[in-house]
């Protein structure tokens, strides 16, 4: 039996980098790792990181400043601190980090999550290791999978990597050089996943991949499978209510997917198709491939399948060579669309991306201008669209106590936060309830019928008896 030793694994960026998070967690579990909820209470602590923007990207640095602190007051006490830096920061700079920061004993990128114990074993005599190839064998063949029991802590919703890497390369983005080359999972290994989930008690699952929707995994019968069609075999798993999937890229939007929408109850009414610009010079200098028009016929084409879905973007203000008039365009075409919500970022040059290198680089001034008009017509649209949902009856996933002793909150179709008066026993279920009141951040509601009961999450089941 190997001793007990602490991990505190601290996130930034995407989804998938918590999904890769537990994943490291689940692997390390085994080796006698738990979980510590405090850098302080651990041995080892992780920085999973984000390289996305400039911003994302100092954080590690200062953070890694506070590990130095901790790690020398703990070897006044005689104890050890192991300081490891994965995730996309450590896949672009590597030896670089290690060279800066020398608190930093392990560097390793997203493709080496499966060494983990490996490289803490090779620290054991004081080596520093750095690992940032992208190995042959597939890491999900020697990740741990989801553990039951960790699952079942983790509560209602569970993220599940299909796909990852990118091959799109967009000439402000560093994905494809942080996360590699464009690669689905297998089919059967997925429906594993999503059944040991749903055993579990998760009812929603979000199929995460920079590229999800051009997710082409092996079936079990050989052939390519897209994502639509996993989406159908994962409608049939007894419990998962709720499929959702982020990150699409609009080239990608397949019929098969958009038929899918209309057919599978299961895929919720949102998506996040990302446009980043309202401009055709700029989408072509993004190296997006396609056109403000081409996005806008999509959007058509799928409210034509699936009338109540909302639609999620990002934008990019800023980019090298923006004019004002390309700037009025994005605007535009927000108010074309009508986002439910949307994220928006001030163009960040990255290193090795080709619109770095760009001569008309924008000035700071004019891209915290261009940001605030933006974000003032996305949130318009965001109050429109909550608005719009008074008085609708709809189904919640009462996920967790609410704010108050006899509320509970949890999430609609459009992910939307609501809070509603009901008993206990109802958390983990999907509720019908009627919209009564719409605040900036979150919708109250009132039941109207009692869900037909299923079985919940086992943790919240325990909770409830209490
Ligand atoms: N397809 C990916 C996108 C990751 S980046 C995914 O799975 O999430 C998320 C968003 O960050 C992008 O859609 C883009 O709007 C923004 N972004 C990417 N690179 C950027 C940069 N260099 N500067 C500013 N924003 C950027
Ligand atoms: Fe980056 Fe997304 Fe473009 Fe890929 S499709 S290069 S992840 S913005
Ligand atoms: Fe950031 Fe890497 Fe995700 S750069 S957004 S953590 S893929």
């Amino acid at each position: 039996m190997n001793e007990t030793r602490k991990v505190f694994i601290k996130t930034y960026g995407c989804q998938m980098n918590v999904y890769d998070s537990e994943r490291m967690a689940d692997t390390l579990a085994p080796q006698g790792w738990v979980e510590a909820g405090s850098a302080e209470e651990a041995d080892l602590v992780i920085l999973n990181t984000c390289h996305i923007r400039e911003k994302a990207s100092e954080k590690v640095y200062s953070e890694l400043g506070r590990m130095r602190v901790l790690k020398a007051e703990k070897a006044e006490r005689g104890e050890k601190l192991l300081v490891g830096v994965a995730g996309c920061v450590a896949q672009a700079e590597g030896r670089e980090i290690a060279r800066r920061a020398p608190v930093v004993d392990m560097v390793f990128g997203p493709q080496s999550y499966h060494h983990l114990p490996g490289l803490i074993a090779r620290t054991g005599n004081g080596a520093r290791v750095v690992e940032t190839e992208f190995p042959i064998e597939d890491k999900f063949d020697h990740l741990a999978p989801p553990s039951r029991e960790k699952t079942i802590a983790r509560g209602l919703t569970a993220f599940l990597t299909v796909q990852e890497g990118c091959d799109k390369f967009c000439t402000f983005c560093v994905v494809p050089y942080t996360r590699g080359t464009e690669t689905s999972r297998p089919v059967d290994r997925i429906l594993a996943e999503a059944r040991r989930l749903a055993e579990a008690g998760v009812r929603e699952v979000t199929l995460l991949g920079q590229n999800v929707n051009g997710f082409h995994g092996e079936g079990p019968d050989g052939d390519s499978w897209r994502l639509g069609r996993l989406c159908r075999a994962l409608a049939e798993i007894p419990g998962l209510d709720r499929i959702r999937y982020t990150t699409s890229h609009p080239r990608d939007m397949s019929d098969d997917l958009i038929a899918a929408h209309r057919d599978l109850p299961q895929l919720m009414p949102w998506l996040h198709l990302p446009v980043q610009s309202g401009s055709d010079r700029i989408l072509a200098a993004m190296n997006r491939r396609h056109t403000a028009d081409d996005y806008l016929r999509l959007i058509d084409r799928i409210r034509a399948a699936r009338p109540d879905i909302a639609m999620s973007g990002d934008f990019i203000v800023g980019f090298p060579g923006e004019t004002e008039d390309d700037f009025r365009a994005t605007l535009a075409i927000v108010e074309a669309v009508g986002y439910a919500s949307a994220f928006s970022f001030k163009y960040s040059a990255r290193p090795g991306t080709p619109a770095a290198g760009e001569a008309e680089q924008i000035a700071e001034a004019v891209k915290i201008e261009r940001l605030a008009r933006l974000q003032e017509v996305i949130d318009a649209g965001t109050r429109a669209f909550n608005l719009s949902r008074l008085d609708m009856e709809m189904d919640v996933l009462l996920e967790k106590p609410g704010r108050r002793p006899g509320q509970l909150a949890g999430r609609s179709p459009w992910l939307q936060a609501v809070h509603l008066d009901a008993p206990m026993e109802l958390l983990g279920t999907i509720a019908r309830v009627r919209i009564d009141a719409v605040a900036t951040n979150s919708l109250s509601a009132t039941l109207i019928e009692t869900p037909s009961s299923r079985p919940a999450n086992p943790s919240l089941r325990a909770g409830a008896a209490t």
